[in-house]
């Protein structure tokens, strides 16, 4: 699932096709035109565009994604630059098999401001953590993270492509290892066996 420019959708194609495939990417949901469906598209992987402005309100919207999704059937849904919360509907469907990429550590700068909350605070550290998605926002259980040293030169933007280099890699790492050898969670704790 992306609203954006994809790349991160990209490197999971990318790992997908190649010679150690753990997972398929079977569909791509997108809630806008975006970089992401056209990426799809010249990869030949189905794209199922939901729009929040096509449905009568946000609860039909969330309901109607959680039946497209599930028309597909897929193993596990990784949001990977989907900029909308997904709603009750969709949680009870696919709750504990939604992963996340997120461009801050958690639990600091959740939310969609990660990496300016993150200049703004001043922190020198910063970094990628992939989690399990649950009804907060960025709150569920912690999969992997990687550190980014922060430069004083740094804008959002150059902040930004550091983490998603780190991001493209860790998610598609941590979506092979999930795909093969599932996950124990212990609380608020996640591990991969
Ligand atoms: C990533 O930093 C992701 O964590 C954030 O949006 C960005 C998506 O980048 N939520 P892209 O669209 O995959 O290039």
């Amino acid at each position: 699932m992306a609203s954006g420019t994809g790349t991160l959708l990209e490197s999971l194609i990318d790992r997908a096709d190649g010679p150690d495939a753990a997972f398929e990417v079977m569909a791509v949901v997108v809630d806008r035109d975006c970089r992401a469906a056209s990426i799809a598209q010249r990869h030949e992987i189905p794209v199922i565009v939901c729009r929040v402005s096509d449905h009568a309100d946000r609860a039909r919207w969330d309901e109607a994604l959680a039946e497209q999704v599930a028309a597909v059937a897929p193993a596990w849904v990784v949001t990977a630059g989907f900029m909308k919360i997904l709603g009750p509907a969709f949680l009870s469907r696919f709750g504990g098999r939604i992963v996340n990429s997120h461009p801050a550590l958690l639990p600091s700068f959740p939310g969609a401001h990660g990496v300016a909350d993150a200049l703004e605070h001043g922190v020198k550290v910063t970094g990628a953590t992939i989690h399990l998605v649950d009804d907060g926002v960025d709150t569920g259980p912690i999969l992997a993270q990687a550190p980014v040293m922060i430069s004083p030169s740094d804008t959002e933007e150059t902040l930004h492509e550091r983490i998603k280099s780190v991001e493209r890699f860790l998610l598609a790492d941590v979506v092979a290892k999930l795909v093969t050898r599932g996950v124990v969670i212990d609380g608020r704790k996640a591990r991969i066996p």
